[in-house]
């Protein structure tokens, strides 16, 4: 069997909320009366979008929607290194409903998508399309020659599954398969999105922000001499450094990266290359004591 690469992160951290979400948007689904109805717009672009949107926080109560932004940006600065996040999309699909394969430029390095949709879905289709980087050695011998190729070789698709939280790169090209099976709103391909912004450096702990700005301040100049032929990869990467009471950088950790480039190779052995960088900086960096540890996630974006 093909090994096949997934491009995106999956989370069931919002689980619990999605509940709360599923629950308002039930209340105003079934009641045939409810102003809040008149709000949905039929998004219709022929050959590229087909489906119904509103702003979520004109959808759901400002509480909930307050919960949901500041849940999303709290697993946005852990993972990926982002403050922010853009204006949420409530997007709901039935029969006929779908996205065309397109790429969100420059909406945010990150996108998501956070599925609604029922716990038992009663429709087909529906899954979140993202071309797999397989297609790039499509011409390869070892990937042609005398094997079988099938849709799956170059597209992940990844279910709606209710409390799905999925993280991708935008730039990738995506899309959502036409649903059939269900003209109930009820029962359709609910959905919240939208784009993780401000990739900045975030600091969790007692470590002021002055000593991580002196800190990153000099790194920009150690990547300026390092990196003086030029990176080929393109992308986002984000970094924690876990930082302990005496101001000893003790840990260097990966959170997330969306660098790529035609030459996978090439794109490993660039990303090797930049967490070597970044952890010969901060691991010698002194940094001012502390009554308690910190970290810094640090967000670096790489020829975007
Ligand atoms: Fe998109």
């Amino acid at each position: 069997m093909k090994m096949k690469t997934s491009s995106a992160i999956v989370s069931n951290d919002l689980k619990a909320l999605s509940k709360k979400l599923r629950r308002e948007f039930d209340i105003v689904a079934n009641d045939i009366h409810s102003p809040q109805r008149f709000q949905w717009d039929w998004w219709h672009l022929p050959g590229r979008y087909t489906h119904l949107r509103t702003p979520a926080a004109t959808f759901f109560t400002d509480e909930l929607h307050e919960e949901l932004a500041t849940a999303l940006i709290a697993y946005g600065r852990k993972h990926l290194g982002c403050q922010n996040i853009s204006p949420m999309w409530l997007s709901n699909y039935v029969e006929g409903c779908e996205q065309r394969l397109h790429a969100d430029r420059p909406h945010g390095p990150w996108a998501f998508v956070l599925s609604l949709a029922p716990e038992k879905r009663n429709f087909q289709g529906g899954e979140t399309m993202i071309l797999r980087p397989e297609i790039l050695s499509l011409w390869n011998q070892t990937t042609v020659a005398g094997k079988s190729f099938e849709e799956e070789d170059i597209v992940e698709r990844i279910p709606a599954a209710f409390g799905r939280l999925i993280v991708f790169d935008p730039r990738l090209p995506h899309g959502v398969s036409r649903v059939s099976g269900t003209m109930d709103a009820r029962q359709g391909r609910l959905v919240v999105h939208g784009w993780f912004t401000q990739p900045q450096p975030f600091v969790e702990g007692p470590l002021s922000t002055k000593a991580a700005n002196q800190s990153l301040l000099a790194f920009d100049e150690v990547m300026g001499s390092e990196l003086q032929d030029g990176v080929q990869s393109t992308g986002t990467l984000a970094y924690r450094m876990e930082i302990d009471r005496k101001g000893t950088t003790r840990k260097v950790t990966t959170l997330a990266s969306s660098l790529t480039s035609a030459n996978v190779e090439q794109t490993n052995r660039e990303k090797r290359r930049l967490l070597a960088v970044v952890k010969k900086h901060f691991i010698g960096w002194k940094f001012p004591g502390a009554k308690k540890p910190s970290s810094l996630t640090l967000s670096l974006s790489i020829g975007n």
